[in-house]
C-alpha cells in the first residue's frame, strides 16, 4: 500500500489535487461546460493550468472524501506522485481523502508476467495539521488494510487459493497479535461438522474451520462474525452452468471480508473483543462428493435433507454458525455470497439484511449507509419456516424449483429468504444478522471506492459498526426483538 508523506505545502514540482466542496468563482464556467458540481468523485482539470485536479467533495463526509480520493488515483492512476492539497480539510478529512486514494489505488497484478504501465508509486498530503493527520491516518488506514486484504484473497483464482492456502494466508494474521486456529478434515470429522465435511467431499482439498480471535481488552464478550468461505463453487453434483462460472472463484469473499474487519480492528488495538468462525470448502464435484437426496448430521446435531448441492453456503454456514456460540457472543453478524436470488432482488448496489435483531440490524444498515457499503431490509417470517419442512429431516436446505410445473406461483421462490431462515435455525437465538452479499462482493465495472472485481466489501462496514456499537462494556444491554 502507498505510504503518504505529510507536509505543510504541496511541493512546486507535483501534480496537485484540490478537494473543494463548491465550484470556485472563478471557474465557474470551466465547471458547467464539464457538469461539474463539487459533488463526491466528481473532477475538473481545469484546461488552464496544468497539473490541477479539482475534486469534489460535496458534504465533506467520511465517504465523500473517501469517493474524492478515489476517482483522483482513478484518473491519475499512471502518474507516480501526486500531491493532496489537504490544507482547507480537517487533520481527518485529509486521512479519509488518503484513504479514499489508496482504495482506488490499489490493483490485483499478482498473476502478470510483465507489467510496465506506469503506476502510482507515491503520495504526498498537504495539511497544516500534520501530526493530526498522521494520528488520523494511522486509524484510517487500519480499514483500508483490511479492505486490501479481502480484496487480494477475492481476487486470488482456485487454483492459487486452495484451502489450505487460504488457511495458511490466515495464519499470516498471527503477527498482528489475532489468534488464528484451524481444523482440519480429521478434527472437523472428530467433532461432528457433518455439514462442511460433506460440502468439502468433492474435492481433492479437504474443508477447514478458520477461527481467528481478537482479544481486545473490554471486559465483555466477543463480536463473532461467520463467513462463508467456498474457494470454487462449481455447483457439485447439482452442477452450475459453464457461463459466467469463472465468478465463482469469490464465492469465499465473506470470509474475506471477515478476515479483513479482524486485520483492521487487530490494527488499530480496538479494545473490542471479536471473533471471526470461516468455513473454508471447495463444491467441486467428485467420486465422494455428496448428493440431492442424503441427510447429513450437522454440528448443532440436527439433521438436514440435502435438495440442490449448489445450495453449500448455508449447509456450511450451519456448522461455523454453530461453532461460533460456543465463545458466547454478544451479536453474531454472517457474511456470504450466498443466493443469486439477492441479486435478482437489489441488484449489485445493496446487499440483503436479514435476521433477528432489530437493534442489530439498524445499526448495520446506519453503519452501511456511512461507510458506502449499504444495505436494504429483507424478511423472513414463519412461513419460510414452514417451507423448510422435511419429509425424512428436521429440516430441508432448500425448496425445490419446479422448472415450469406446479402451477404458476411455485416458479418464484423465495431463495433468499428461504436460505436466511434456514441459517436463523442455527443462530442459536442470540442476536443475529445475516448479510447476503452476492450482488456487492465483485463488480464487473469500475466502482467508487476502486476498478472492477473485488471491492472487499464489508472490512469497513463491520470496522465501523464495531467501533459504533462494541467498543463499550454495556452496550449488550441493549434488548432486542425478535423477528416474526
Ligand atoms: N454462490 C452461489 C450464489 C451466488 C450466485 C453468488 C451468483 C454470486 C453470484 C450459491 O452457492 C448458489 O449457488 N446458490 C444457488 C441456490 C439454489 C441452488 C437454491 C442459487 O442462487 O442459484
Ligand atoms: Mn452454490
Ligand atoms: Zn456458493
Amino acid at each position: 500500500m502507498l505510504k503518504p508523506v505529510f507536509r505543510h505545502a504541496p511541493p512546486d514540482d507535483l501534480p496537485v489535487v484540490e478537494p473543494v466542496a463548491a465550484v470556485p468563482d472563478a471557474l465557474r464556467g470551466a465547471a458547467e461546460s464539464a457538469h461539474f458540481a463539487a459533488k463526491p468523485g466528481q473532477l475538473l482539470e481545469p484546461a488552464a493550468v496544468p497539473r490541477r485536479l479539482l475534486a469534489g467533495i460535496g458534504a465533506g463526509a467520511r465517504y465523500d472524501l473517501e469517493r474524492a480520493g478515489a476517482a483522483v488515483a482513478r484518473h491519475w492512476s499512471g502518474i507516480p506522485h501526486v500531491a493532496l492539497d489537504a490544507r482547507d480539510l480537517s487533520a481527518l478529512q485529509a486521512a479519509e481523502l488518503l484513504a479514499g486514494f489508496c482504495l482506488g489505488a490499489w490493483r490485483f497484478d499478482r498473476h502478470r508476467k510483465r507489467d510496465d504501465t506506469p503506476r502510482l508509486k507515491r503520495v504526498t498530503v498537504a495539511t497544516p495539521h500534520r501530526d493530526a493527520a498522521r494520528e488520523a491516518w494511522a486509524r484510517a488506514e487500519t480499514a483500508v488494510r483490511g479492505t486490501l486484504f479481502a480484496r487480494d484473497l477475492v481476487s486470488e483464482p482456485a487454483n492459487h487459493l486452495t484451502t489450505k492456502e487460504f488457511a495458511r494466508r490466515l495464519r499470516g494474521l498471527t503477527k498482528h497479535g489475532i489468534e488464528v486456529e484451524i481444523l482440519g478434515p480429521k478434527r472437523l470429522a472428530r467433532d461432528g461438522f457433518g455439514a462442511l465435511l460433506a460440502v468439502g467431499s468433492g474435492s481433492a482439498h479437504g474443508p477447514r474451520l478458520a477461527v481467528l480471535r481478537w482479544r481486545g481488552t473490554l471486559d465483555a464478550p466477543p463480536v463473532a462474525f461467520v463467513g462463508k468461505g467456498i474457494v470454487f463453487d462449481t455447483g457439485g453434483i447439482s452442477i452450475k452452468p459453464a457461463h459466467g462460472m469463472e465468478a465463482m472463484r469469490a464465492d469465499m469473499a465473506g470470509a474475506a471480508a471477515c478476515a479483513g474487519a479482524i486485520l483492521s480492528l487487530a490494527l488499530r488495538n480496538s479494545p473490542a473483543p471479536a471473533v471471526a468462525v470461516l468455513a473454508i470448502a471447495e463444491n467441486a464435484t467428485g467420486a465422494g462428493s455428496y448428493r440431492p437426496g442424503d441427510v447429513l448430521r450437522t454440528l448443532s446435531g440436527r439433521t438436514v435433507e440435502v435438495v440442490d448441492t449448489d445450495a453449500e453456503g448455508r449447509l456450511v454456514l450451519a456448522d461455523a454458525l454453530h461453532h461460533a456460540l460456543c465463545f458466547k457472543p454478544r451479536a453474531v453478524v454472517d457474511l456470504a455470497t450466498l443466493t443469486g436470488a439477492i441479486v435478482s432482488a437489489l441488484g449489485t448496489h445493496r446487499a440483503g439484511l436479514f435476521g433477528n435483531d432489530a437493534a442489530l440490524m439498524a445499526s448495520l444498515a446506519a453503519t452501511g449507509e456511512q461507510v458506502g457499503e449499504r444495505l436494504w431490509p429483507m424478511p423472513i417470517g414463519e412461513s419460510h419456516r414452514v417451507d423448510l419442512a422435511s419429509d425424512i429431516a428436521d429440516i430441508r436446505q432448500c425448496v425445490p424449483s419446479s422448472r415450469g410445473e406446479g402451477g404458476w406461483a411455485a416458479r418464484f421462490i423465495p431463495d433468499a429468504s428461504h436460505a436466511a431462515a434456514f441459517l436463523r435455525e442455527f443462530a442459536g437465538g442470540v442476536p443475529w444478522a445475516h448479510l447476503d452479499i452476492a450482488g456487492v462482493d465483485t463488480l464487473i465495472r469500475p466502482h467508487a471506492l476502486g476498478p472492477a472485481g473485488a471491492t472487499g466489501w464489508g472490512v469497513r462496514l463491520l470496522d465501523a459498526l464495531v467501533a459504533a456499537r462494541f467498543e463499550e462494556e454495556d452496550h449488550h444491554a441493549v434488548p432486542w426483538t425478535a423477528a416474526p
